[in-house]
């Protein structure tokens, strides 16, 4: 099974990404995004650098040549190998950031990450939804994304209700707030439930 774990800065995805990969067991492949190859950590590199100024579009397509990158050089395999995987952000990412909250249009970019993944979309998304308030008071605000603020923080967060609304056969959407260990139960229920459905 491909979980992915999507949400504003801050809304605790690395720390439940974390966690669920532990709850799952040994056969779990824990993975972020972007990254997970080298050429892929480089490009996070390039991504999260702040004093680099760049184009919406160059930028998705970064996003993209690394989602790529990872795609098919550990997720292909790892789920043909049985594997299951956990992921801290996948395309519903690109469709929110880049898609809705910088203007690409969410078909246009649907279509350019599908292509980028040839097709390849989690089976289950969980969507931790917190207040961008509490997001950026959790996210350390060192990155350049996040520095932009609560503007772009909220912008992002409507375009994930959307998605939820969209792909409600795919995305769950979990309540973020409250303690880690609180939303971990929520998380894990909703990934059994799917996985037992
Ligand atoms: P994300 O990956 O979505 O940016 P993180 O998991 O890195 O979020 O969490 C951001 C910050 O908030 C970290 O300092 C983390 O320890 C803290 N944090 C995570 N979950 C919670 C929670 N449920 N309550 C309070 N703080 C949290
Ligand atoms: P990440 O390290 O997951 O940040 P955080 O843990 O604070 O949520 O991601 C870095 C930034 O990259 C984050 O602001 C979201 C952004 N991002 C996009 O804009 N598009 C994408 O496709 C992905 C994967 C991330």
């Amino acid at each position: 099974m491909f979980v992915s774990l999507e949400g504003i800065d801050g809304s605790g995805k690395s720390t439940q990404a974390r966690l669920l990969a532990e709850a799952l067991g040994p056969d779990t492949l824990l993975i972020r995004e972007p990254g997970g190859t080298e050429v892929a950590e480089r490009v996070r590199e390039l991504l999260a650098d702040p004093a680099l100024e760049v184009e919406p579009l160059a930028e998705l397509l970064l996003f993209l040549a690394a989602r790529a990158d990872l795609t098919a050089r550990v997720i292909r395999p790892a789920l043909e190998g049985d594997l299951d995987i956990v992921s801290d952000r996948f395309a519903d990412s690109s469709v929110a950031y880049q898609g809705a909250a910088r203007g690409l249009g969410v078909g246009e970019v649907i279509s350019l990450t599908d292509s980028a993944t040839e097709g390849l979309w989690p089976d289950l998304t969980v969507l931790l939804r917190v207040d961008p308030e509490v997001g950026m008071e959790r996210a350390d605000g060192a990155d350049r994304l996040e520095s932009e603020g609560l503007e772009l923080q909220r912008a992002v967060a409507e375009a994930y209700e959307e998605i939820a609304s969209v792909a409600s056969d795919r995305v769950v959407i979990v309540d973020g707030e409250g303690s880690v260990e609180d939303v971990h139960d929520r998380v894990l229920e909703a990934v059994r439930e799917r996985s037992a459905g």
